[in-house]
């Protein structure tokens, strides 16, 4: 009896890897056709979106996929979730929505529709902060318009010693920088308030009396006539709320410079990341409207030489 059943059960065995074999596909044979395709809708660096979605089909970290895909199968299911993820990547969906997550300096954040995706020169703004207030002792510090929460939470995952507070207009922003900082066990020291920072109304009710260390921002800066210069990827699946800077792009760095004058402690420091052209702008409206408030301090260029990066002193 028991003989029979093992018998049994190892012909089933023998069936399912037999059916398995027969309907697997190779990934090389799966990818057939899809290049040409992804360069047609104008995609660039073909090579690196598919193995982002292989490795996000596969369920694998992106350095163990081999670039050249060998002897990788899909099953039915993952060959029909990788046709549906090159299908939405050629309507140039982001790979950062089609994958759900990304990395962001040493810390990996979900991503949600419309809400801002960080980008690479944010790290490099958040590795300048980061270098500033690495000896600090205590920081208490307030970031305006946090999307994902991506340079709060990766701040507070580098620096024990600072404590988060944020505020964002979208609520599913909102949602998605709280769920980051459960998911990244940084709750404890993040809080994100859903917010519209306007004129005379720059804090939520809760917070109108708080006072900060450090206020850090990546304010929409882009100008309004340069959004028929973005891509598709941006205009099409991005929230514009998170990128119109209006007509010279800080209009709400404007807001941001009048709330840090009333939330900034004396010797307080205020860091904005923003457009190549915004640094001398900025220390012309320094040195014009907020004499003996704020001060500026120094600018600096990303990796691609490109002036974005301010620093401000609360005098
Ligand atoms: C360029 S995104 C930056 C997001 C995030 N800090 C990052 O670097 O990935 C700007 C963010 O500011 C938010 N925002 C825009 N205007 C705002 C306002 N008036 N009050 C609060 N948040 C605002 C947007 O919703 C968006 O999430």
């Amino acid at each position: 009896m028991l003989r029979n059943l093992s018998l049994r059960s190892l012909r089933i065995t023998r069936a399912l890897t037999h059916c398995n074999y027969a309907t697997n596909v190779p990934v090389t044979t799966a990818l057939e056709g899809w290049p040409a395709k992804l360069k047609a809708a104008g995609i660039e660096d073909t090579e690196f979106n598919i193995k982002c979605i292989v490795s996000h089909v596969l369920n694998r970290k992106f350095n163990t996929v081999p670039d050249s895909l060998a002897q990788l199968n899909f099953n039915p299911t993952q060959l029909a979730d990788f046709e549906r993820f090159l299908e939405a990547r050629c309507a140039r969906m982001p790979l950062q929505h089609i994958i759900g997550e990304w990395d962001f300096m040493d810390i990996t954040l979900k991503t949600a529709p419309t809400v801002f995706i960080p980008r690479p020169e944010t790290e490099e703004f958040v590795r300048l902060v980061i270098e500033n207030y690495k000896d600090a002792k205590h920081v208490n510090m307030l970031e305006v318009g946090c999307g994902s929460g991506a340079m709060s939470l990766s701040m507070l995952h580098t620096l024990p010693q600072v404590v988060s507070t944020a505020i964002e207009r979208s609520k599913a922003a909102t949602v998605l920088a709280a769920e980051n900082a459960k998911l990244l066990g940084l709750e404890g020291r993040f809080s994100v308030h859903n917010h519209t920072m306007e004129e005379d109304k720059y804090m939520p009710e809760e917070l109108k009396d708080q006072k900060y260390d450090l206020i850090i921002s990546n304010p929409p800066y882009v100008k309004t006539d340069e959004f028929q210069y973005l891509h598709p990827e941006v205009v099409v699946y991005e929230n514009l709320n998170a990128l119109d800077g209006g007509s010279d792009g800080l209009r709400v760095a404007r807001l941001v410079f009048e709330l840090a004058c009333c939330h900034l402690h004396p010797g307080g420091q205020l860091w904005l990341e923003l457009g190549n052209e915004h640094p001398p702008l900025v220390k012309t409206i320094m040195n014009l409207k907020y004499e003996g408030r704020l001060k500026f301090l120094s600018s600096y260029y990303d990796q691609y030489k490109r002036e974005r990066f301010v620093q401000i002193e609360r005098v």
